[in-house]
């Protein structure tokens, strides 16, 4: 058998109005103050209200962040550690999407450790330790609840990650009632951005290992099979609840064999356009797939069934091509943008978004089929 490693976040807890637990877990750990890390949308839609409540209850003070920004900006994340520090936080709770999970992380980090943000970025280069720190996911999604990454905007508009197992929290709570009113458009493409990372870690060339094939299978199984009652009927918890744990599954899976391709071509969309990650991810995958099939269709033979079971009994390379095939209908048949000429990018653009791409080494190297500057171009030129 292969030698493999594999961590993740060492307590979960799936409850419907879970986050209402922050408080006493933190207590437990002889916390006093919170800083609690969220978006305004999320405290405008009443998400936050448990955990305030639980803070409460649990008699700790806390210390509201609510200005995350999607894409979150360095800039932003040393403003808030310079405030929490100030107000004398000794732990860190967040509830949000992705932007307020991996923004909470660096906060928890970077006010125990000295360590300048700027040498973190990279895998592994974090020395020190952060504050007690858990997490609630309120999309399905990154995944961000178990994976030790932080994704951060620099400058103007490159993306950069810190990889550091510091970087996972004490406790992930997965609440599917926060992701209940998530609009259609954000379900469809937070939840495609997860079954990315369960086809990127399935095919992962470095770290691939049978805990992450597991559970990327199981995730695929369960947000293949609920990404359309999610979106056309919110209100059905057990989908919304199906969709949060296939999300986490993913993230357990890609946290130990890193994604690839897809995320590099996606982030400089991010970057430069401001397109959602979910959205960036969902633009590329299809032409991303195509570009890796001379090497991964093996793999895309076993997962295809899994994700679109019309697939079942086909050949293998019915199996694999309908792989593609299928996300390259999924997209539009959920509502969602499915050409980057819908959202401002031009032929002009595509040589510098080329370029920005390549830089992502730290993903490419995980890519099944070697990734160059004119593939890269190519597969813009698809998705324009
Ligand atoms: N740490 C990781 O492992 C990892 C993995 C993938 C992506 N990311 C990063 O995560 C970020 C994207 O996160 P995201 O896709 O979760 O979105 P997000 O956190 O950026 O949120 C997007 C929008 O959705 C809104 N929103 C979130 N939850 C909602 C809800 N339940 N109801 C209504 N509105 C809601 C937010 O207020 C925000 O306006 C990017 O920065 C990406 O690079 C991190
Ligand atoms: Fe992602």
């Amino acid at each position: 058998m292969d030698t493999f490693s594999f961590q993740t976040t060492p307590s979960v807890l799936a409850e419907i109005g879970g986050t209402a637990k922050i408080g006493e877990f933190l207590a437990a750990r002889g916390c006093r103050k919170v800083a609690f890390v969220t978006d305004a949308m999320i405290l405008e839609l009443g998400l936050a209200n448990a955990a305030l409540d639980g803070f409460r209850k649990a008699g700790l003070d806390v210390w509201t962040f609510s200005d995350v920004q999607p894409d979150p900006p360095e800039a932003m994340i040393l403003k808030a550690v310079e405030e929490a520090r100030a107000e004398g936080v000794d732990c860190v709770a967040s509830v949000g999407g992705g932007s307020s999970l991996d923004t909470a992380k660096l906060i928890a980090l970077l006010l125990k450790c000295d360590q300048p943000i700027a040498e973190m970025y990279g895998v592994n280069l974090v020395k020190g330790e952060r504050l007690p720190l858990v997490l609630a996911p309120t999309t399905a999604g990154t995944g961000s609840e178990v994976t030790p990454i932080s994704i951060v905007t620099t400058g103007t508009n490159e993306k950069k990650g810190v990889v550091a197992p510091q970087l996972l929290p004490d406790y992930a709570i997965l609440d599917a009632e926060l992701t209940v009113g998530l609009p259609a458009a954000v379900t469809a493409a937070t939840g495609i951005d997860a079954m990315v990372h369960a086809i990127e870690a399935f095919t992962s060339k470095r770290l691939k290992n049978v805990v992450s094939d597991c559970l990327a299978k199981q995730a695929l199984e369960l947000l293949g099979s609920n990404i359309r009652t999610a979106c056309f009927s919110p209100e059905n918890r057990d989908a919304r609840a199906k969709m949060l744990l296939g999300s986490m599954l993913a993230g357990m899976a890609f946290a130990n064999a890193p994604v690839a391709a897809v995320h590099a071509l996606a982030y400089p969309l991010g970057g430069h356009f401001h397109i959602p990650h979910g959205l960036s991810n969902a633009l590329v995958l299809p032409h991303v797939l195509e570009h890796n099939l001379p090497e991964a269709a093996g793999a895309y033979a076993e997962l295809g069934p899994i994700v679109f079971p019309d697939l079942v009994g086909k050949s293998e390379a019915e199996r694999a091509a309908g792989l593609i095939d299928g996300f390259l209908k999924l997209g539009p048949e959920l509502g969602i943008p499915s050409r980057l000429s819908e959202l401002g990018v031009n032929h002009n653009h595509l040589p510098m978004l080329a370029e920005d791409a390549m830089k992502q080494e730290r993903l490419l190297i995980n890519n099944p089929r070697e990734m160059t500057l004119e593939a890269a171009l190519d597969i813009y030129t698809k998705a324009l």
